[in-house]
């Protein structure tokens, strides 16, 4: 199949009361694992490149190989540009191939973010390529939020109202308390603040950060509007674990097959455990 814009799955998400999971790809083996959980979950899929994944493996790549792994699938398959930082990068992976792209102007003042995320709109919608931008700052584990600084940090729902209507964007990611990388405790969400937003809001909302989220919180996210859940750090650590039990098992290993073959197995099992969290299984 080819590969289709996150709205076409988010919408059939929306009727289904499900999330579809965006899994963060950087080489051929993570390609691999997550089509091939996908087809094993008869699930929908969304493979996104970060900015590292793009510097690490080329645009080309990243782009060559989601187009054949979307090709030979049998559910539906998009491939999203994660945390885009420019309207230059976005028109890169627009003509690259990309169905999907994030335009992530978070960081900006709210009336700068809006007119960034609309000047993106109006070139991808004329290409059939969907969008998704952020509201609040997501940030790091690192980033310890404190309790008083979550009205600076977290998602204004009101201001979440007046981007959407002034923007028309397809998927709204939004900060409630999740953040990249792996958590030192367990992460808190503020489930009324998603619910405020959700009752604003009507686009899919987009949950980032969702490695080392308690399953049932996504789940309950998810109830409460969540569409797509973002997973990275997961897949790195299942990967480069089971690489790491290879080559502890046998420091004289050279095959880079039987170090990367059982990494790819992990990733792919950690994957279709996400997608029945999700519960987007059987939905393809
Ligand atoms: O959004 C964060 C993702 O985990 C991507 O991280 O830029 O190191 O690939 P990365
Ligand atoms: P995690 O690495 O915390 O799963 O976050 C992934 C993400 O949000 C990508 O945009
Ligand atoms: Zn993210």
């Amino acid at each position: 199949m080819a590969l289709v814009p996150i709205t076409e799955l988010l919408k059939k998400a929306e009727e289904g009361g499900y999330a579809v999971g965006a899994f963060n790809c950087n080489n051929m083996e993570i390609v691999q694992a997550i089509i091939a959980a996908a087809e094993a979950e008869r699930s929908p899929v969304i493979m996104q490149a970060s900015q590292g994944a793009i510097k690490y493996a080329g645009l080309d790549f990243i782009t060559g190989m989601a187009k054949l792994a979307a090709e030979k699938a049998t559910v539906p398959v998009a491939l999203h540009l994660d945390h885009g930082t420019s309207f230059e990068q976005v028109m890169q992976c627009i003509r690259s191939g990309f169905s999907s792209v994030m335009i992530d102007g978070s960081k900006l003042p709210l009336n700068e973010n809006i007119a960034l995320t609309k000047k993106v709109i109006d070139v991808a919608r004329a290409v059939g390529v969907s969008v998704e931008a952020e509201l609040g700052k997501i940030g790091g584990t690192e980033d310890d939020i404190h309790v008083d600084e979550k009205d600076a940090f977290f998602t204004n729902p009101e201001e979440a109202r007046i981007f959407v209507q002034e923007t028309g964007v397809d998927a709204l990611a939004v900060a409630i308390g999740t953040a990249h990388g792996q958590y030192k405790g367990i992460p808190e969400l503020d489930f009324p603040r998603l619910e405020k937003i959700r009752s604003l809001v009507s686009i899919p909302i987009v949950l980032h950060g969702s490695s080392g989220v308690p399953d049932e919180a996504i789940q309950k996210a998810i109830k409460l509007g969540v569409r797509k859940v973002n997973i990275d750090t997961n897949i790195r650590e299942a990967f480069v674990a089971a690489s790491r039990q290879v080559l502890d098992n046998d420091a004289k290993e050279i095959d880079p097959r039987k170090v990367l073959g059982p990494a790819r197995e992990a990733a792919t099992a950690v994957i279709r455990e996400k997608i029945r969290v999700f519960g987007s299984n059987g939905k393809a």
